[in-house]
């Protein structure tokens, strides 16, 4: 290449790069984030559209966690020129600058109300959290590190629900995205990623997709896992609710976790049904245990603790810990389904 070619692309690329940052992505220099959601300019025109800018990609999850019946819009965005590596165990390392972002949003008569907006940023170390809690008028989410709570009425099976929503404070991020103390991403694995999704350009594996933009090299077989859902009908009853503890308990509920004291491990690959619960006593047996004796007991939904705790609304009862207000019933039905289908094991 000749000089003035070279001072050319040269020049070029100062502009389109210059370009680039303009109409693209702001990530905040200070670790304490933006104080405004729209300043990170993730989403283009009114913002409760959730209108991605390009290179902001929209993702979902086969297993997602229960939030109160909320319905969740997940995206992701990586700085220019830099992708994720998937690891051997199926997680996803991600560069320097990514954003994950999740809007939880409620629907009543039609009408969308989002109430918070959760990201997570990777700094140079380590990841950052942030909650946004969004304005009545819906015109923009402020940064709340001390969380909040939101009126919320919504319609689920022909009834009408109102509560008080609680955003959890930038401190109980660390309770679930937690793994030997430091503080990590949780859907965004290969396992969980492989489905299709509905692109504007069409449907797609997301994997493939990914790969093809260039956020992610993978190369999918049909031996890729897949994350088995608790909602999918196909599966059976035990698969159907190991996926249910896998999403909603496990993050916590793992050696690494932050329930790891507890000795109950309640990840899908889990193979000894002791560390599931199957006759076991609970470490600490109070309030909690609501006189039962251990956490599950076969065939009786009615004797286990676990199915005690994801029944209670009870702060210091129930289960998840944080997280929710309501109790998940078509979950704590399908639990109970899958205690009672059993083989007998009378618990010593
Ligand atoms: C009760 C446990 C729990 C708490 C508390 C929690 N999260 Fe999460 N979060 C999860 C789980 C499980 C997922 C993955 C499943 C899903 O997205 O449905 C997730 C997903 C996310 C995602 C999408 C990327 C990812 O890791 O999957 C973001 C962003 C996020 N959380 C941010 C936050 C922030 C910020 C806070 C604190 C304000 C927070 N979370 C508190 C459990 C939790
Ligand atoms: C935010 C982290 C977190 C999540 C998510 C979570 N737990 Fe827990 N869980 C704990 C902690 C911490 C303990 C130990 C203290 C206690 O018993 O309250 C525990 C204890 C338990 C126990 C008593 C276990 C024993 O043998 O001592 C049961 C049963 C249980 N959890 C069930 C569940 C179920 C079912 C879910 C999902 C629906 C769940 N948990 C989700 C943190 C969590």
């Amino acid at each position: 290449m000749n000089n003035r070619i070279l001072y050319i692309t040269l020049f070029l690329s100062v502009i389109f790069t210059a370009c680039k940052s303009q109409s693209g992505v702001q990530l905040p220099k200070d670790p304490k984030g933006f104080k405004l959601l729209s300043e990170y300019k993730i989403f283009q025109g009114n913002l409760t559209e959730l209108m991605p800018v390009e290179g902001v990609i929209p993702y979902d999850i086969n297993n997602p966690l229960f939030s109160d019946y909320a319905e969740k819009a997940r995206f992701i965005w990586m700085p220019e020129g830099s992708k994720a590596i998937a690891n051997e165990d199926g997680s996803i390392q991600f560069p320097e600058g990514t954003i994950l972002v999740k809007n939880f949003y409620f629907h009543h008569k039609e009408k969308r109300q989002i109430v918070e907006t959760r990201l997570l940023i990777k700094f140079k170390e380590k990841w950052e959290v942030y909650p946004y809690i969004w304005k009545e008028d819906q015109s923009d989410a402020e940064l709340q590190v001390a969380g909040g709570t939101v009126p919320v009425t919504f319609s689920h099976l022909d009834k009408e629900i109102s509560f008080r929503y609680t955003v959890p404070n930038k401190f109980q991020c660390k309770n679930c995205h937690n793994a030997d103390n430091i503080l990590l991403p949780i859907g965004p694995q290969i396992a969980q990623l492989n489905k299709i999704y509905s692109y504007q350009s069409g449907e797609k594996n997301q994997l493939d997709y990914w790969s093809e933009i260039g956020y992610l090299d993978y190369n999918r077989t049909t031996e890729t896992p897949i994350m088995a859902s608790w909602e999918n009908a196909n599966n059976d009853i035990a698969s159907r609710a190991k996926a249910y503890l896998d999403g909603n308990c496990a993050h916590c509920h793992n050696s690494k976790g932050s329930a790891s004291t507890s000795g109950l491990f309640l990840k899908f690959t889990e193979l000894d049904p002791m560390r599931w619960g199957i006759c076991k006593t609970p470490v600490a047996a109070g309030r909690g245990s609501g006189g039962r004796q251990v956490d599950i007991y076969p065939q009786h939904p009615e004797k286990s603790i676990l199915v005690y705790r994801m029944e209670s609304d009870d702060p210091g009862v129930m289960m998840p810990e944080i997280g929710r207000k309501l109790v998940h019933q078509e979950a704590v039905d399908l639990i109970s389904e899958w205690i009672k289908s059993m083989d007998a094991s009378p618990c010593k």
